[in-house]
C-alpha cells in the first residue's frame, strides 16, 4: 500500500511581497505607475477569463493593482501561523525581502535580520519547519537602477545577500530555497513584456536566465560554505506540456518545450542543488507549431486548466534528476471554493501514484496560505486557503482548507498505522 513517507512536509506557501505589506521596491513603485494603466486595459487582458463578469469591477478598479499593505503577514504572522497548526500543517515556505534586508547597497539591517529570526522561531515553536526563499522576484531600489536581474554583478550580490541572510539564520532553517521560478520571471519580464521591467527580446530573456543561473550557482556555493548541510535548492515552475496529435512538428515542439522551460535551469544547476523544488499549476496542450492553455473546460477563476494528472506527468520527467523533490507551490484561484478541495485530493492521488513508483516526493505546499497580491493581476484572484476580507483584514478559514487537514490527518494515519 503506498503511503506518503514518514515526516512527509505538509504545508502552505506564501511570498513576502505578496503577503506582508508595506514594501518599498522595485514591483510597490511598478504598481504604482501602472495601477491605472492595468485597470484600463482589463477588458481587453481578461476577455479569455470565464469568471470575468464576476470580477469585472474588483479588474477595473486601480486600487486591485496596488499591493499596499497586503495581508499585513509582516506584523500578523503569528496569528497565521497559529492557523498552519491548527490545520495540522508542519511546514511553511516563505520569502525574505532583500528590500528589508539591504535597503541600500552593502548596508544590512539588523532589524530585519532579526524580524526573520522571530519569524522563524514563532514556526518551530508551534513544531512547523520552515523552508524560506531568498529571492521571490521582488529587489531594492537600488538594484534596479543598477539593471535588477540583468546588472553586471547581479550573481555576485544575490551570492553576498544569500551569504548575509543564511549565517544569520543557520541554526533555525535546515533547506533553503534560493531562486523562485526563474524562467517566469525571466519571461514574463523580458520576454512578455508583462512585468517590470518590461523587456520584449528573446535575447534579453536568455541573458537573464544566465544571470540566474549563475546567481543560483554562486549562492550556493556561499550558503555551502557556511553549513555544508544546509539543503539548497530552487523552486521550478514546471507545466505539463501535452502532444495532441502525432504530427512530426507537434512532436518536435514538444520535446523543444520540455527542454527549454521544464529542463534548461534544472540541467544546468544539476551539481548545485540537493533537491528539486517543484511548482505545478497547469497543462499546456499542442497541435504543430500551436500552444495553449486550455479548452475552458474546468478552469480556475483565472482561466487556468484544472489538470491533476498533469503533476504525475512532471513528477515522472524530475525523476531522472534523483534527487529529493517537493512541490513548493501547487493551487488555484477559486473564491467561491468550489474546487479547490477536490482539486487538492487529486493532485494528493497523483502524488500517491508517483510515489507508488519511487519518486522521491517529501513534501506539498499548497499556494496560497492567505489570499494575496497576485502580481500584476492584482488581489481578485482568490488563492488562500484562508480568506482575506480585503477591508478589515480578516482571516476565514475556507472549508476547503479544513478537508485539506482531514486529508493530512488520514495521511498521517495510514503511514503511522503501517509503520507499526
Ligand atoms: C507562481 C508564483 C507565485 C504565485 C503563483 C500563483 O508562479 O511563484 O508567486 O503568483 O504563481
Amino acid at each position: 500500500m503506498t503511503i506518503f513517507p514518514k515526516n512527509f512536509l505538509w504545508g502552505a506557501s506564501t511570498s513576502s511581497h505578496q503577503v506582508e505589506g508595506n514594501n518599498y521596491n522595485n514591483w510597490s513603485e511598478w504598481e504604482k505607475e501602472n495601477a491605472e494603466k492595468l485597470a484600463r486595459n482589463s477588458r481587453n487582458q481578461y476577455s479569455w477569463v470565464p469568471a470575468k463578469d464576476f470580477f469585472r469591477d474588483q479588474m477595473e478598479s486601480p486600487q486591485n493593482y496596488i499591493s499596499g499593505i497586503a495581508c499585513d503577514h509582516y506584523n500578523r504572522y503569528e496569528e497565521d501561523f497559529d492557523i498552519l497548526k491548527k490545520l495540522g500543517l508542519n511546514s511553511y515556505r516563505f520569502s525574505i525581502e532583500w528590500s528589508r534586508i539591504e535597503p541600500e547597497e552593502g548596508k544590512f539591517d539588523q532589524k530585519e535580520l532579526e524580524h526573520y529570526k522571530k519569524v522563524v522561531a514563532a514556526l518551530r515553536s508551534r513544531g512547523i519547519e520552515p523552508l524560506p526563499t531568498l529571492w521571490h522576484w521582488t529587489m531594492p531600489i537600488w538594484l534596479r537602477d543598477k539593471g535588477g536581474i540583468l546588472a553586471k554583478d547581479f550573481p555576485v550580490l544575490f551570492a553576498n545577500y544569500s551569504k548575509i541572510v543564511v549565517a544569520h539564520l543557520k541554526n533555525d532553517a535546515t533547506k533553503w530555497i534560493t531562486l523562485n521560478e526563474p524562467n517566469i520571471i525571466a519571461a514574463l519580464s523580458y520576454l512578455e513584456g508583462r512585468w517590470p521591467p518590461q523587456g520584449k527580446s528573446v535575447l534579453l530573456y536568455i541573458r537573464a536566465i544566465h544571470k540566474l543561473i549563475s546567481a543560483h550557482k554562486k549562492s550556493f556555493l556561499e550558503i555551502k560554505k557556511i553549513d555544508s548541510n544546509i539543503q539548497v535548492g530552487i523552486a521550478h515552475a514546471m507545466t505539463y506540456f501535452e502532444a495532441f496529435d502525432k504530427n512530426p512538428i507537434t512532436i518536435i515542439h514538444k520535446i523543444l518545450a520540455d527542454w527549454s522551460w521544464n529542463r534548461y535551469f534544472l540541467n544546468r544547476i544539476s551539481k548545485y542543488q540537493d533537491f528539486i523544488g517543484l511548482n505545478f499549476y497547469s497543462r499546456n496542450r499542442i497541435i504543430g507549431l500551436k500552444r495553449w492553455r486550455n479548452e475552458n473546460k474546468l478552469t480556475s477563476d483565472m482561466g487556468w486548466e484544472l489538470y491533476p494528472k498533469g503533476i504525475y506527468y512532471v513528477l515522472k520527467e524530475l525523476d531522472g534528476y534523483k534527487k529529493p523533490i517537493y512541490i513548493t507551490e501547487n493551487g488555484l484561484a477559486d473564491s467561491q471554493d468550489r474546487n479547490r478541495a477536490w482539486y487538492i485530493k487529486e493532485i494528493l492521488k497523483n502524488l500517491e501514484q508517483a510515489i507508488s513508483e519511487d519518486v522521491d516526493v517529501r513534501g506539498y505546499l499548497y499556494w496560497s496560505l492567505l489570499d494575496n497580491f497576485e502580481w500584476a493581476d492584482g488581489y481578485w484572484p482568490r488563492f488562500g486557503l484562508v480568506e482575506i476580507d480585503r477591508k478589515t483584514l480578516e482571516r476565514k478559514i475556507r472549508p476547503s482548507a479544513f478537508e485539506f487537514a482531514e486529508l493530512i490527518k488520514y495521511y498521517n494515519q495510514k503511514a503511522s498505522s503501517s509503520s507499526q
